[in-house]
């Protein structure tokens, strides 16, 4: 049987490409690109996968033009409205990682309501990346803990203890919040780019990596699956040996 990664994580890259190919403007690829996430999160979910995280936003994100940065939003919306009753039926878990306060109100509203609608849900969780920025996500975690820590030596009068590997983890956005995400088997980057720009530094420490040339939009579940495939005859180690 095929051993399947319990998480696999995204970076949907090459949207920008995908249109200047076909002569079209920016945001249209990221249309496109918008549908093929639905393709791949109905496929993941289907072939059993746990947990699915896509990068969909980041925080370096905000220096593109305004109306690059609004269609995006306003794509998420759509997605929200068109897809929703299909991941619900699906029993698709929908979180967010990242601050998505700051995010435009429509789009906000989009993705509370998703979550709460799909929050019991016991299916595969499709985790979006949304303003996110792992180097900020790391750096919340420790100011979070430092604070704590401060405030019981204070307020308590215990010594200050020493942050370890877990208090950081449970404090990423991953963490324990609501529910651990383990961290990621399996890291996937289309369009030809090898690099994890500011994503899952700290929970990718293990992690397998798949890069692909093909752009995002053009990236179909049969590709999805070779790469599963594939990740199933490599030896993880983990550090130690065979
Ligand atoms: C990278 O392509 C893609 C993004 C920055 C945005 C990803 C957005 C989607 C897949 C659709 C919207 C879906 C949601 C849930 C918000 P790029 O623009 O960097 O491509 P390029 O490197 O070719 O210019």
């Amino acid at each position: 049987m095929l051993e399947l990664p319990r998480h696999v994580a995204i970076i949907m890259d090459g949207n920008g490409r995908w249109a200047k190919k076909h002569k079209l403007p920016r945001l249209m690829g990221h249309n496109a690109g918008m549908n093929s996430m639905k393709e791949i999160v109905r496929c993941a979910s289907d072939m059993g996968i746990e947990q699915l995280t896509v990068y969909a936003f980041s925080t370096e994100n905000w220096k593109r033009d305004i109306e690059e940065v609004s269609g995006i939003f306003g794509l998420l919306v759509k997605f929200v409205a068109r897809d929703l009753d299909e991941l619900h039926e699906k029993s698709v878990r929908v979180r967010v990682l990242g601050d998505y306060s700051a995010i435009p109100d429509d789009a906000r509203e989009s993705l509370e309501k998703t979550i709460k609608t799909t929050g019991n849900n016991t299916g595969m969780q499709f985790n979006i990346a949304l303003n996110y920025g792992s180097r900020a996500e790391i750096l919340r975690a420790v100011n979070t803990i430092m604070n704590e820590r401060f405030f019981d030596a204070v307020s308590k009068g215990y010594d200050i203890e020493e942050i370890t590997e877990e208090d950081i983890s449970k404090h990423l956005y991953t963490g324990d919040e609501n529910g651990n995400i383990p961290d990621p088997d399996l890291i996937i980057r289309t369009s030809g780019e090898e690099r994890l720009s500011n994503f899952l530094l700290w929970q990718s420490a293990y992690s397998e990596f798949a890069f692909t040339d093909t752009l995002w939009p053009d990236f179909t579940p049969n590709e999805f699956e070779e790469i599963i495939e594939s990740f199933g005859n490599r030896e993880r180690r983990f550090g130690g040996r065979k």
